[in-house]
């Protein structure tokens, strides 16, 4: 009952208003914070907002397909719930809560390794598919075991996070000594040294050694997404971790059309960075992804009411998705393409939160 009156929110600003006024100053900041001046993570924003649509008429969108597949999961929109570290501080049932509402709703989610519950206690309370993202702690034999672990629970694919070998400076937590709730055990004590020695050679032994697709996260350069092609890897995840990690990095929506060029239709192509809205989702499509990825939208409306607070997020944005397709003149996910997109300049000063004009005023 209480989980229901809390998901009551009637739009997206709602949402981010409940989450603020329920996360304590700590949380709010380790959300929407990011590495040293911030700017990678407002030009993710400013480059989504750069792009505006050039809609098309007189299509027959009476009906809008939005459902698709990614690694044998039926995808309800093409919208991918990314790994977020100590997803608990947000909200209680933390990966459990995610995993539950991303089963309920119709989309894959991917776990972090560095969240709570671990894989296998979300497994066990939410049996279904889901990609596993471990943090390197270990050596090879370290990581084996822990894939191995996770096929048998039920993970139906693995992700390296390849844009954290080592951790970054969130100005936001240095100074105001805030460790991250996982971060207080686990790669908490800072041991980054695998993450660090991390190399293609990890990507061929994951492959030649586990039957589990590979996903890897990070990608920002064509070269690297064909040379992770050629090395099998099964989709290709443009991100610069939100901001979260290499400061002044190029947009991860700039960084998609050299990616999906270079990855010429062989695998998935994921992209996150600044996508917050339904018409920010139909951007990256237009621009080349098959998938965006919403970690901040995901920590939000976890915080704004936890397993509810997503399911009716989520509920919020395949309506926008919906929406702003069939008003752009797209019934159907294959009619999205760069010719139906444009550049201008940005309408105001972006930033991590300028996807909710109206915040301070209803
Ligand atoms: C609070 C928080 C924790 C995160 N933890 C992880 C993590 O454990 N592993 C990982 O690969 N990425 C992590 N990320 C990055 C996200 O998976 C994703 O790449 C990023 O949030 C996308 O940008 P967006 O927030 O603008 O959508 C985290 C992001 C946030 C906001």
């Amino acid at each position: 009952m209480l989980e229901q009156e809390k998901a009551e929110f009637r739009s997206l600003t709602e949402m981010v208003q409940r989450a603020r006024h329920r996360l304590a100053r700590g949380e709010w900041d380790y959300l929407v914070g990011a590495a040293d001046t911030e700017a990678s993570l407002r030009r993710n924003r400013a480059a989504v907002e750069s792009w505006v649509f050039k809609p098309r008429i007189l299509n027959d969108v009476s009906t809008v397909q939005v459902e698709s597949e990614l690694l044998g999961s039926p995808m309800r929109i093409p919208v991918i719930l990314p790994p977020i570290g100590s997803v608990q501080a947000f909200d209680a049932g933390g990966g459990t809560s995610v995993a539950r509402a991303a089963q309920d709703f119709g989309i894959l989610q991917i776990l972090s390794s560095a969240c709570s519950p671990d894989y296998e206690a979300v497994a066990q309370g939410v049996p279904g598919p889901r990609i596993y993202q471990l943090y390197l702690v270990g050596d090879n034999a370290w990581m084996d075991d822990h894939i191995e672990r996770a096929i048998a629970a039920g993970y139906t694919g693995f992700c390296l996070t390849a844009d954290t070998q080592v951790y970054s400076r969130r100005e936001r937590d240095v100074l105001k000594g805030y460790v991250p709730m996982s971060g207080r055990t686990a790669t908490a004590a800072g041991d980054f040294s695998h993450q660090a020695s991390m190399t293609w050679d990890t990507i061929a032994h994951v492959k030649a050694k586990h039957d589990i697709p590979l996903v890897v996260k990070g990608v920002m350069h064509g070269d690297d997404a064909k040379r992770c092609v050629d090395a099998g890897v099964d989709v290709i995840y443009v991100s610069n971790h939100g901001g979260r990690q290499l400061d002044h990095t190029l947009a991860c929506i700039d960084a998609l059309p050299e990616v999906s060029a270079a990855v010429a239709g062989r695998v998935p192509v994921v992209v996150d960075g600044g996508f917050m809205r339904g018409a920010d989702v139909v951007k990256g499509l237009c621009l080349g992804a098959d998938f965006v990825g919403m970690g901040r939208f995901e920590g939000l409306a976890m915080a704004a009411g936890g397993y509810a607070g997503l399911m009716q997020g989520l509920k919020i944005l395949e309506q926008e998705i919906r929406i702003n397709m069939a008003l752009l003149g797209a019934p159907d996910l294959e009619s999205l393409n760069p010719s139906l997109m444009q550049r201008a300049q940005p309408l105001a000063e972006s930033g991590v939160l300028s996807a909710f004009p109206l915040l301070e005023d209803y």
